[in-house]
């Protein structure tokens, strides 16, 4: 059987120009269960992720750089009143030595991720190490949580081109359900707008398939990324973690279901957005061996390895199965390239992969 005739003309609309789906539309593409049409789905996702980024895969290192973290958001592994987790915070020199690695590793830009820790010694502590490793020309992105505007300019000044900050789920209903009282997803929203302000690429995402999340809440999270004009999307499943109040408590969506449903928002969201970055999140990988390259093949364009010490990796446990605990950064480089040349895709080796959409918007500022 093939694609149907109201599939293939939704999928026309969405290629030939951006932000031509509607709500409705998003939510029928998000529900495609037979092989048929997720088939013709991804291909014209990936057709258009070939068209708006080229051939290739940009690839960021990715540094844990700590897992102390302010915030209890009740599916999260590194939740601050998860006792069984042992803390640590890689040392200026670490996370140095780890983005020279990268650069060795022909990596031409870097994430530095943490749990959310605010505060002037911790904003001069990342400025420093900003500084120290501005010599190594490479791309940077911060994935360093809600912090005050002042700081993100500071760390703009600094050195970081790009931040990432998931919103988590546009609803704020289910936010409000997913997250302490301490949590606002106002104050999220804000630090995405001064995120803006303050002249980064700006990204953001969601998980997709948490309890309670229905698929139109998953059409108004692109309709979302499109509204706040993002230049970068990062998101994956959610996975339960044994230790959180939401991985014990609520009864999971079936694996597959979940890595299908990841796939498919990255397929709708290319083909609603165009010209910005998707990351295959680590989190496909987690659900099955060759998530990552199918996330690819949906139309994701960024690859992030983690460059991070494997001494340090299995704590930086934000959900269940995470993968590459033991691998160097060069075995895991291997194992990216194997991967990719499977599926007649590649690393881009020295090249930083700046959103498109970024360059687009500010050439007409
Ligand atoms: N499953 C999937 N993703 C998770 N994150 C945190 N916990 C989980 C989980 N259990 C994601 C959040 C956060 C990012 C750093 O990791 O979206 O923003
Ligand atoms: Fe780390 Fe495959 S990417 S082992």
């Amino acid at each position: 059987m093939v694609a149907t005739e109201e599939l293939k003309a939704v999928l026309g609309r969405a290629s030939c120009a951006p932000r031509a789906l509607s709500p409705a539309d998003m939510a029928f593409l998000l529900a495609l269960e037979s092989p048929e049409d997720e088939s013709a789905l991804f291909a014209a996702a990936y057709a258009l992720k070939v068209g708006c980024c080229g051939k290739g895969v940009a690839v960021r290192g990715l540094v844990e750089a700590g897992n102390v973290c302010a915030k209890d958001c009740l599916y999260c592994g590194i939740r601050r009143s998860n006792r069984s987790v042992e803390r640590y915070s890689l040392a200026a020199d670490e996370i140095v030595a780890a983005a020279a690695e990268a650069k060795s590793l022909g990596y031409a830009s870097l994430v530095i991720q943490s749990g959310e820790v605010e505060g002037d010694a911790h904003a001069r502590f990342i400025e420093d190490i900003l500084r120290r490793i501005a010599p190594l020309d490479l791309g940077v992105t911060l994935s360093l949580g809600e912090q005050t505007e002042d700081v993100y300019a500071r760390w703009r000044a600094a050195g970081a081109t790009r931040y990432l900050l998931r919103i988590e789920t546009s609803n704020p209903a289910l936010y409000a359900r997913i997250h302490p009282a301490d949590c606002s997803w106002e104050r999220r929203l804000e630090c995405l707008r001064a995120l803006r302000r303050t002249g980064y690429q700006v990204g953001t995402g969601v998980m997709i398939g948490l309890p309670g999340q229905t698929l139109d809440d998953l059409a108004a999270d692109i309709r979302f990324f499109g509204e706040m004009d993002v230049d970068m999307i990062g998101m994956g499943p959610y996975i339960p973690h044994p230790d959180t109040p939401l991985g014990k408590a609520a009864p999971a969506m079936a694996d597959e279901r979940r890595l299908a449903l990841g796939l498919r928002m990255i397929a709708v969201a290319r083909l609603h957005l165009h010209d910005v970055n998707i990351a295959a999140a680590t989190a496909l990988q987690a659900l099955a061996a060759d998530g990552r390259e199918r996330g690819i093949l949906a139309g994701a364009n960024v690859l992030m390895p983690n460059v991070t010490d494997p001494k340090y990796r299995s704590r930086y446990r934000l959900y269940a199965n995470k993968p590459c605990l033991n691998e160097t950064a060069a075995l895991c480089r291997g194992c990216l390239d194997r991967r990719l040349a499977s599926i007649g895709e590649h690393l881009l080796y020295g090249r930083r992969g700046d959103s498109p959409h970024y360059h687009r918007r500010t050439e007409n500022d």
